[in-house]
């Protein structure tokens, strides 16, 4: 954690900024926090806080929710306590006064994570000469270290469970949302404390809408069915595989297969392609250019992957930052053919030295 914080503390006089506030808050309908940088610096995993970074000081402001666990979690910042009653702003400029920054101060606030209606409350109330910064944290994240790799792995070979268990109990008759409960279930039988997405189940002609909405169709026998699901599990590190399955008791079509062969090559010839110092774009084109050689081009219609770490899609710089050593990526092309139906196989690869290596073990379909 320490290291984390050195880095950003290190990165502070480039921004021009004496101190870093940043801010979690609960997202949406789930308690789920929306600033996983907040956990990644601090180790705070609850849903709502505040923090200070300066270039010597590290400082977490909480409400009494949250009390025992910064104090549990957080170990190296020092709490400021929002009492019942009290304004936010008030306790954060307690914060500020204890870093010794006053209203001169140049301070950032991470402003792609901060709503507006906040930033409006922070200008009138914070006594600190607010900054805009963005991306600061997430440069960070980009390549993870040895720890968190061996927590993606642990997240990745239990969802690899899970979908050895549901594919042997998947019949016809069942529904998408019969398999989506039997995925959750097992997620967190396996260790997951919550979903880093919605589990999607795509049966049939649904299975050719890259993120369809997981009902109540009935599967029938030898109909692909896409499912793409993944956890988060201890620690916040999540997991994101898709296998695509046919359902027992009759033959996939001869076009289905071949779709899925196509799209099984493509995810394992950019498995292969993925190398320390390769551009996401140059990964992304290798998938491509096979499906594309194979005539299906058109029905690769997303791209190939995405960073993984405490965010199902995790922050990452795709233009300028190379996938080197620590970075951990989706290989998912897919296939969609309205009407006929689709193919999507996603795998979760670390760079290593070596190549890449795939934390996601489950088995392909097999003929
Ligand atoms: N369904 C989310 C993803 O695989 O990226
Ligand atoms: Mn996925
Ligand atoms: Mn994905």
């Amino acid at each position: 954690m320490n290291k984390r914080l050195k880095r950003l503390q290190a990165a502070l006089p480039k921004a021009k900024i004496k101190g870093l506030l940043l801010r979690v808050n609960e997202s949406g309908q789930s308690t789920q926090p929306n600033n996983q940088n907040v956990l990644y610096l601090s180790g705070f995993g609850g849903s709502t806080a505040v923090v200070l970074v300066t270039a010597d000081k590290a400082l977490i402001v909480a409400d009494a929710r949250y009390w025992a666990r910064c104090k549990i979690e957080a170990k190296q910042f020092e709490l400021v306590k929002i009492e019942r009653g009290n304004k936010v702003s008030g306790a954060i400029n307690q914060a500020l006064a204890i870093a010794g920054l006053t209203a001169k101060s140049k301070v950032g606030f991470e402003s792609h994570r901060l709503p507006h209606q906040i930033w409006q409350d922070w200008q009138k109330d914070l006594k600190a000469t607010l900054v805009a910064t963005t991306g600061l944290v997430e440069e960070l994240r980009q390549y993870k270290e040895a720890g968190e790799i061996a927590q993606l792995r642990a997240a990745c070979k239990a969802t690899s469970k899970v979908y050895e268990e549901v594919v042997a109990l998947m019949q016809p008759g069942m529904t998408e949302n019969d398999i989506a409960f039997e995925i959750d279930m097992r997620l967190r039988k396996h260790g997951a404390v919550d979903n880093s997405f919605s589990s999607i189940v795509a049966s049939g002609p649904n299975s050719a809408i890259p993120h369809h909405a997981t009902g109540e169709r009935k599967l029938k026998s030898g109909e692909p069915v896409v499912m793409d699901f993944g956890g988060v599990f201890c620690g916040g590190y999540c997991s994101d595989i898709t296998r695509t399955v046919f359902v027992p008791g009759k033959a996939p079509t001869a076009k289905m297969k071949e779709i899925y062969n196509i799209v099984l090559a493509a995810n394992q010839a950019a498995r292969k392609a993925l190398k320390p110092g390769i551009m996401y774009r140059d990964y992304d084109k290798v998938a491509r250019d096979y499906i594309q050689e194979k005539g299906y081009g058109k029905y690769f219609s997303h791209g190939l992957g995405h960073s993984l770490g405490l965010e199902a899609h995790d922050p990452f710089d795709y233009e300028h930052a190379p996938l080197d050593v620590g970075a951990v990526f989706t290989d998912e092309p897919g296939i969609y053919i309205d009407g006929v139906g689709g193919v999507r196989i996603e795998d979760d690869l670390v760079v290593t030295t070596a190549g890449a290596e795939r934390l996601t073990m489950a088995p392909y379909w097999k003929f």
